[in-house]
């Protein structure tokens, strides 16, 4: 039975990754940090008890800035592979903390290359790249495109690709990177701009709230669905030799389109309800990403299989049914009078 090791497992990749993998016939194991509450409700459905002879699924304690438990986790577990997924994955937040992201994002990516080369494993690593790395460079962004990073979340990233790649030419590690677009899915962290989107066009459908306070309309994003993302996640690392594509559909839109489509689907005019707070503004925006992710479809054989339309849909369905369920449950159920939409991010 091959064994994987996640970080962020608790993460939207890091649950639709768990599934894809335990339904492989893998034994799954995620590092999870501690939290002062529950933090585990993506992968609370997979939840095996610990005290079965031989669970599939196991959570353990750990940090990506806590060298000591990665060296000791990877020694006990010695995995077949390993998905570093874990990371402060907000652009805007990272304006915010930026020392803190870099050493979970950037530092964390070489703690845990520096534990599997001093351990000695000869498992299979997968870096969790971005393009955001790409920046200010114009689309279509393939694995040759120069990275111009605009957030200290993107500059992170560039440390931790380039490490891989240089652990990679170093070591002789088996150590890939998925250049990944964005990808969205119902399980998207709240604060994200299209869940921030379904989630409030669910509230406005159902008379919970009334408007919506977004910055940047005109930003252009190559939107995919996190759920065939991690199957090419799986695929480089099936691959006799590492190497790093660049995964996404090739097909760009705005957010203001992400929003029309978003409102139309539940028969409202967004004129009527998006108000813009510069506050949503980041000091560097990202203007637009398009990937050409021709390498993956040739080498990989990886295509996408949910459409822009199907993914707006899909996310709005599930806030909607969402929304209705803890409507039931009482009001209070949703955690204050907007949730995360009073968040700033
Ligand atoms: P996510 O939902 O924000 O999940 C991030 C995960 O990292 C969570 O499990 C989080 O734990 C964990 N984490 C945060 N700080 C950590 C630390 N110090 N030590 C260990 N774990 C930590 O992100 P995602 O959307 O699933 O993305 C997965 C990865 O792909 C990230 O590295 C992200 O930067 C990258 N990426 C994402 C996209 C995208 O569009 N989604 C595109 C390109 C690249 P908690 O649950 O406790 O917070
Ligand atoms: N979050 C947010 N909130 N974004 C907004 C808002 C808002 O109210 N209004 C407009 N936007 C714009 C942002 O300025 C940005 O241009 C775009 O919406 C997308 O923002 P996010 O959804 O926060 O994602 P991101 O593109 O910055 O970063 C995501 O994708 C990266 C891959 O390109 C994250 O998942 C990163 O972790 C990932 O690496």
């Amino acid at each position: 039975m091959q064994r994987a090791l996640i970080t962020g497992i608790t993460g939207q990749d890091g649950s639709y990754l768990a599934e894809f993998l335990l339904a492989r016939g893998y034994e799954v194991h995620g590092l999870k940090r501690r939290s002062s509450s529950f933090n585990t409700d993506r992968v609370d459905h997979l939840y095996a008890d610990p005290h079965e002879p031989s669970p599939r699924f196991r959570l353990h304690y750990g940090d990506l800035g806590d060298s000591s438990s990665l060296a000791w986790l990877l020694a006990g577990l010695a995995p077949d592979e390993i998905y570093n997924l874990g990371a402060q994955s907000h652009v805007k937040v990272s304006f915010d903390i930026p020392e803190y992201t870099a050493e979970v994002v950037g530092v964390g990516t070489v703690r845990l290359l520096e534990a599997i080369r001093r351990t000695g494993l000869g498992c299979r690593f997968y870096q969790a790249s971005s393009s955001e790395m790409f920046g200010s460079t114009p689309p279509p962004q393939s694995e040759t495109t120069v990275f111009h990073p605009r957030s200290p979340y993107a500059c992170a990233k560039v440390f931790a690709h380039q490490a891989t790649v240089n652990y990679r030419e170093s070591y002789g590690l088996h150590a890939s990177c998925g250049i990944l677009f964005n990808h969205e899915s119902p399980r998207r962290g709240e604060t994200f701009v299209t869940r921030k989107i379904t989630r409030a066009v669910a509230q406005i459908h159902l008379g919970a709230e009334d408007k919506l306070y977004l910055g940047n309309l005109e930003a252009r994003r190559d939107w995919g669905f996190a759920g065939d993302y991690v199957e090419a996640m799986w695929k480089m690392l099936q691959q006799e030799e590492p190497g790093d594509y660049v995964i996404g559909t090739g097909e760009s839109h705005s957010v203001r389109e992400f929003v029309e489509a978003a409102f139309a689907h539940a028969g409202l005019d967004w004129r009527e309800h998006v108000r813009i707070d510069p506050r949503y503004y980041r000091p560097a925006e990202v203007d637009d990403l398009r990937a050409d992710a021709s390498k993956a479809r040739t080498r990989l054989g990886w295509t996408p299989r949910v459409s822009f339309g199907e993914l707006v849909k899909m996310m709005v369905d599930a806030d909607i049914a969402e929304l209705r369920r803890k409507l039931k449950g009482g009001r209070e159920a949703l955690g204050g009078p907007l949730g995360a939409l009073a968040a700033d991010s």
